[in-house]
């Protein structure tokens, strides 16, 4: 691609935006890439050395909670210093460009959060939440445990108004989606008459219907994304470029 074709793309981009009466953006791992944390799939990703069956599924706490406790604190520790990148930032200032934006996430990360978005439906939930395990109690915690500290035993939270055990307020494999989330998310997918696709391989579900959901819906569909994806071949407009790139050049363009 030349920079002219880049700049034209980055052009139709933002002159789409402009005219949408509401956006929406779906974004994946791939978003927080450029940020240093590890996507899920492919060389070094995340269930590379581990098999998601045995961290990320609630079989798998009921069977051993120290154990998926363990790898979602060492998330928590991969992820105390990590900063949004321009990605994250340019999207933050899409919202406050745009009269209606929504920003639906699959990252677990708060980087958005972080980098100033605040319309954000997080899909997948929060790694800096714990949730009950027995009643509705939840908890943000900014506390990233102790790199040298050896077993976290005595560091998992039990629940302050019941007693039981708090569990990592993610969305694990073969557990439903938060439903006010899901809820959210699909009302303004169908609604929205430009959905931004960034960073996400769009292979779980229902995640990844989403944007065909709002394809089906009208909506023009921009991806942003390397690679290719299954949706790939039915988007509008597809910048194949690293998100922290093509979203500033989004961003200026539409402020500009
Ligand atoms: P994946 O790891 O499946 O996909 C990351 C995508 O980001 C890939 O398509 C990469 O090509 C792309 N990518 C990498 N660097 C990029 C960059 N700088 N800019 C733009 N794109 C880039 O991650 P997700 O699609 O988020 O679910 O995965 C979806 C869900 O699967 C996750 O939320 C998680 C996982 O299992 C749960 O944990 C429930």
């Amino acid at each position: 691609m030349t920079t002219d074709d880049l700049d034209a793309m980055i052009a139709d981009a933002a002159g789409r935006l402009r005219r949408a009466g509401h956006v929406c953006c779906l974004t994946g791992a791939g978003i927080s890439a450029e940020s240093g944390v590890a996507t899920f799939r492919g060389a070094g990703g995340l269930w590379e050395g581990r098999r998601v069956e045995d961290v990320a599924t609630p079989g798998a706490f009921t069977r051993d909670p120290e154990d998926v406790w363990q790898f979602y604190l060492w998330r928590r520790r991969q992820l105390v210093d990590k900063k949004p990148n321009a990605g994250h930032d340019a999207l933050a200032e899409i919202e406050r460009v745009l009269a209606d934006f929504t920003l639906i996430t699959q990252n677990v990360d708060n980087l958005h959060r972080l980098a100033g978005s605040s319309n954000v439906i997080e899909l997948h939930g929060n790694v800096w939440t714990d949730r009950c395990t027995a009643c509705p109690r939840e908890n943000r915690s900014n506390k990233a445990p102790n790199a040298s500290s050896e077993s976290i035993l005595d560091q998992i939270p039990h629940c302050e108004n019941c007693g039981e055990m708090m569990r990592p307020g993610v969305v694990w494999f073969g557990e439903m989606l938060p439903a006010d989330a899901l809820a959210a998310a699909q009302e303004v997918s169908a609604r929205c008459d430009v959905m931004l696709v960034a960073g996400t391989s769009a292979v779980v579900q229902p995640a990844a219907s989403l944007a065909y959901w709002a394809q089906a819906s009208g909506a023009a569909i921009i991806e942003i994304n390397p690679d290719a994806t299954p949706l790939s071949p039915l988007v509008d407009i597809r910048l194949p470029l690293p998100a922290g790139q093509v979203l500033p050049q989004i961003a200026q363009a539409l402020s500009g």
